[in-house]
């Protein structure tokens, strides 16, 4: 990076020689402007907390979460053109990818220049932002993993593979029409159509001639039948190629629209990727889901997508036949859900930034990052989601994952509360209290809202993640324990939940789903609602082996936040190891239920947080491939598809980011 005369720049050093669980890293703060800067202190984000050595002079003024402000013995001064040398820090988790260092820094003191020792953020002064470099490492990282070749196979591409492709035969067909008939199949058609015309502009007309064009030279003429009531499952569909001619036969629209999408993906296919047999003439596909949930989770708590964004996820999953879309609306770091009667939700704890309640974190700088959503943006999603048969799945996260709430409606703390815990992300004030007075209607409100709002079949409630420890401090909890009857962490959050399961199955009349831990702990029980085990494929043995009803989501298969690799520079989270496309594409949840199993698994979900995606750019870097692995997964027979026709698929697959598409 050249020098330029207005930069502070921070560069971080991971000494991994002792291993990545004893990391150490040195922070350089590099003065390239002409200018003295000081006395300050240093502010930044990570994804490892650093915790500053013994004879380092560095102390810590702050820290939430990975927030840390540390100020120097004597005070940190830089001069022009100077360099000053920071640490060593120590790692507070194994550090394995460049991303897990400082993403985002500046520089702070006080009006006046007092050093801010014990002086709140709002009153400390933001004296410049720092550009922070990639973090490097010792010993140097090894060469970056090769890319396996991805050689088109010959024939159809269609993703996720059908549950029977007899065909033969190459069609110069590169766009179809509707015959018909009228008024049974034009919805769906429409939908489909509108679905193109979105993801790839410009495309629709060559791809999906409108519902009533009629057919022209280059068309494959498209006529739907219903099949006989009884003779078909609502998502299954068979299409028989005669020629230039397909005919579609489906009960259901839920089985129109995916033959629609596979029609679309069969002449896009041939358009851009070329090859032998790509739109056959002759035989058949069959074709019906494995399975009935086939879902994409995404967080947009943490880093928040805008609401068109979120709409054009809804668009990538149908792409995908992906039917569930589970989002993750509130967490320590953002509050993204209107709530009535709570504007400081959405005021407060929907934004982070220098001097806020909720500190920059994650890579965000002390600008105001973040932001929430309306009931029209919902309104529209849901619009977008009912046309193409994708249900959205909301999520509040109890009683855990609170900071923004807690931070943005201080009555929901218990004033009394001595605290002492620190969640895994590092918050000291993160857990709802079941014995404050204000926690059970604010959740009859947010539930409510999430209720009117989105109108959802199922309401997840989250459960995972309460920290040892969360109410020892506080004496209200203590009392709502005793009357109870409950004690420990474990068992307030297990009654904590089971009332927030009641509230939802009897008060709002809807299906609840929740993380592993609340089913684990009895809030959840066999038979109600659904859980998604996550830490591991052994945790959705056990709750198989209990008799819940599972979607499977163990982070070996399906976190689409872990690296896909183990090289130093790959970007994302590891601490469930590297799960490469392989991982994805050879998972089958019917294994897990193998022995003694009496629960179901109604299907499979890949997740996605969002510590390490703060753009679109980096949700389709951890999405795109994976992602595809997943939807056939969860669609295709067991074994079926294959991974250069995934990896084929995913080059020319679309994204949230709308760069790097095909022309
Ligand atoms: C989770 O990943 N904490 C559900």
């Amino acid at each position: 990076m050249s020098a330029t005369t207005e930069t502070v720049r921070l560069e971080t050093v991971f000494d991994r020689t002792a291993g990545p669980d004893a990391a150490i890293a040195r922070l350089t703060l590099v003065n390239d402007t002409n200018r003295r800067i000081g006395p300050f202190e240093l502010a930044l984000t990570s994804i490892v907390p650093l915790v500053p050595g013994e004879g380092s002079g560095v102390r810590v003024v702050e820290r939430v979460s990975v927030y840390h402000v540390v100020a120097g013995d004597p005070a940190f001064v830089l001069e022009p053109g100077a360099a000053l040398e920071l640490g060593p820090f120590t790692a507070g988790f194994p550090v394995r990818h460049a991303n897990d260092g400082p993403s985002a820094a500046y520089l702070v003191d006080l009006a006046g220049n007092v050093l801010a020792e014990d002086v709140p953020r709002a009153q400390r002064r933001v004296l410049t932002e720092v550009e922070v470099a990639p973090c490097a490492t010792t010993p140097e990282p090894g060469p970056a993993p090769v890319a396996p070749p991805a050689r088109p196979p010959d024939g159809p591409l269609v993703l996720p593979w059908p549950d029977r492709v007899e065909v033969a035969g190459e069609s110069p067909v590169r766009r179809w029409a509707l015959a018909g008939p009228d008024g049974f199949c034009e919805p769906e058609w429409t939908a489909v159509r509108d679905l193109v015309a979105r993801l790839f502009p410009g495309e629709d007309e060559r791809l999906l001639a409108a519902a009533g064009e009629s057919a022209d030279d280059r068309a494959g003429v498209v006529t739907v039948v219903r099949a006989p009531a009884g003779t078909m499952a609502e998502a299954a569909s068979r299409l028989r190629f005669d020629g230039d001619a397909v005919e579609v036969t489906v009960a259901a629209a839920a089985g129109l629209r995916a033959a629609l999408v596979t029609l679309a993906q069969l002449v896009r296919a041939a358009d851009l990727v070329g090859g032998p047999g790509r739109v056959p003439t002759s035989g058949v596909i069959e074709d019906a889901p494995r399975y009935e949930w086939r879902g994409l989770h995404l967080d947009v708590a943490r880093s928040f997508r805008t609401a068109d964004e979120v709409a054009r996820v809804i668009d990538l999953a149908a792409w995908r036949k992906l039917n569930r879309l589970h989002l993750h609306l509130t967490d320590d770091e953002g509050w993204r859900l209107p709530v009535l009667g709570y504007p400081a939700l959405t005021d407060i704890g929907a934004w982070r930034g220098h001097g806020r309640a909720v500190p920059p974190l994650l890579g965000s700088g002390p600008e105001p990052t973040g932001g929430s959503y309306t009931a029209a943006d919902i309104a529209g999603w849901r619009r977008r989601a009912d046309a193409l048969g994708v249900v959205m799945v909301p999520e509040i996260d109890l009683p855990g994952h609170g900071f923004a709430a807690l931070a943005a409606v201080p009555d929901l703390r218990d004033p009394d509360d001595a605290g002492g815990y620190r969640s895994v992300q590092g918050f000291t004030t993160n857990v709802l209290n079941p014995g404050v007075d204000a926690t059970w209607p604010f959740l009859r409100a947010a539930l409510g809202a999430v209720a009117d709002l989105f109108d959802p079949p199922w309401i997840h409630v989250g459960g995972d993640e309460v920290p040892a420890g969360a109410w020892d401090g506080s004496p209200a909890a203590g009392r709502w324990a005793v009357e109870h009857g409950v004690s420990g962490t474990d068992g307030i959050a297990a009654a904590f939940m089971a009332g927030v399961v009641d509230l939802v199955r009897t008060d709002l009349g809807r299906e609840v789903g929740v993380w592993e831990e609340a089913a684990a702990s009895g809030a959840l029980g066999p038979g109600e609602g659904y859980v998604v085990p996550w830490q591991s494929s052994k945790e959705c043995r056990d709750l198989l082996a209990a008799g819940h009803t599972v979607v499977a989501a163990p982070a070996e298969r399906c976190y689409l936040d872990q690296v896909s690799d183990d090289h130093w520079t790959t970007p994302g989270l590891s601490w469930a190891g590297a799960v490469p496309l392989e991982a994805a594409h050879t998972f089958d949840p019917a294994e897990l239920a193998a022995v003694g199993g009496v629960g179901s698994v109604l299907g499979l979900q890949a997740c996605l947080w969002s510590e390490v995606t703060p753009t679109a750019e980096r949700v389709d870097d951890q999405l795109v491939g994976r992602l595809d692995a997943l939807a056939e997964r969860a669609w295709s027979p067991p074994g079926a598809g294959d991974l250069d026709r995934v990896a084929t698929l995913a080059s020319i697959a679309p994204r949230l980011a709308r760069t790097g598409l095909p022309a």
